[in-house]
């Protein structure tokens, strides 16, 4: 059923996230067939959204899991994730977190610095587990997206930096518990510009042959996610760029026999799925500007404020006629509660229901109760 005549036949308590679950198995299909394709094996970042119908859907796909802390990985376990599917990335994991993903028998930790993969190894001696481990490499490429979601320049905390790495593979030769299984690459989010994976794929091979040269032969190459998503189609055909993204790697990258190939998709399979529904509260019609007021804000839908991002914005009650300018705001005692300046709209009225589009990845999850918001309602089309 179309968004628009869901809302309109149901009654809906905003401000709420709703999602149209036929578009997400769409997404899953598409991105399934394209990565089989070559034998590539998705996992999901559960960071992009764990909501439990979300995540029995990608589950239901066979996608393995990628999470970030102790209790993505016991909520991948419990949403019928398979542990030897899991990766645990994150640079500060903690100790007890640690011990949950040795004792879960997880598929590897990406290790993102010396010192963690010291605390690894004392733990994994301390239980006598084995600890799989994929090095998290920075590979100084640019993902040429916002300065907030980059993370593979030399600039930034993530992953091993190169000179550190003689030193990882020292530890890893002298800790039996710690067995080096692969290489993990992941260099920014929301990445439109295809070239920035071709980059990736280039700096991947020199450390694939790097480490393999040293004995260190990767049977794993993650190459992490990133993929993104166009905010300006909400409506466009669903999961249309994963052939164009897949086929990248099968052309740049030079795996070596046996090699299993890994991604952690997050945005690309969720973003399109979910929109935030807000209604108009009041209109207030300014000197140079009219503002409407909405009853959702930065504490339900934060990507605006904190990375200047612009997600399409429908006025689900009126979609014909002429179109007026507003700033579309939130509640939120801040400036930068703001949805979208100089955005044109059929005429807005209080009790009018917004949709904010492309607000599956990174919506729901970064929502909080500042200013104690009321919680969310929650919506699917079935
Ligand atoms: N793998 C690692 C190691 C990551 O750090 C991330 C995302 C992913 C995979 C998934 O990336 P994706 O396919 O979703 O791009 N809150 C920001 C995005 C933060 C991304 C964090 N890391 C936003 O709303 O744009």
């Amino acid at each position: 059923m179309h968004l628009n005549n869901f809302v309109l036949q149901n009654n809906i308590e905003t401000p709420a996230y709703i999602y149209d679950l036929p578009n997400l198995r769409e997404i899953l299909i598409k991105a399934k067939s394209a990565a089989d394709r070559y034998g590539y094996h998705i996992h999901y970042a559960i960071k992009a959204n764990n909501n439990n119908r979300i995540l029995d859907t990608v589950q239901s796909f066979g996608f393995g899991a990628d999470c970030v802390s102790g209790r993505e990985i016991e909520l991948a376990i419990s949403s019928g994730f398979s542990n030897d599917e899991i990766f645990f990335a994150g640079v500060g994991k903690t100790d007890e977190e640690i011990v949950l993903a040795l004792n879960s028998h997880i598929l590897a930790f990406n290790v993102e610095s010396v010192h963690e993969l010291q605390v690894i190894g004392e733990w994994a001696k301390i239980l006598n587990k084995n600890a799989r481990i994929a090095l998290r490499i920075n590979p100084d490429v640019d993902a040429q997206t916002h300065h907030y979601i980059t993370t593979g320049l030399q600039e930034n905390k993530f992953g091993i930096f190169s000179h550190e790495i003689s030193t990882a593979l020292e530890i890893i030769r002298t800790n039996e518990h710690l067995k080096f299984v692969g290489l993990h690459f992941h260099v920014g989010s929301q990445i439109t510009d295809l070239t920035v994976f071709k980059n990736l794929c280039l700096k991947v091979n020199e450390w694939n042959r790097w480490f393999s040269e040293r004995g260190f032969i990767p049977e794993i190459l993650n190459l992490g996610g990133g993929l993104g998503v166009d905010y300006n189609q909400p409506d466009s055909v669903p999961g249309k760029n994963f052939e164009e993204f897949f086929g990248i790697f099968h052309r740049f990258l030079e795996p070596l026999s046996n090699q299993k190939i890994h991604f952690e998709l997050g945005r690309s399979l969720v973003a399109q799925c979910g929109s935030l529904l807000s209604r108009v509260l009041y209109i207030k019609n300014g000197l140079s500007k009219n503002f409407a007021i909405l009853d959702a804000g930065m504490t339900e839908l934060i990507r605006p404020a904190l990375y200047q991002a612009s997600h399409t914005i429908q006025n689900l009650n009126n979609s014909s006629g002429e179109t007026h300018k507003y700033d579309i705001v939130g509640p939120i005692c801040e400036s930068s509660d703001c949805f979208g300046k100089d955005i044109f709209l059929q005429k807005l009225s209080r009790g009018n229901i917004i949709a904010v589009r492309t607000a599956g990845a990174y919506g729901e999850v970064m929502s909080s109760q500042y200013n104690l918001r009321k919680p969310l309602s929650i919506y699917f089309i079935e």
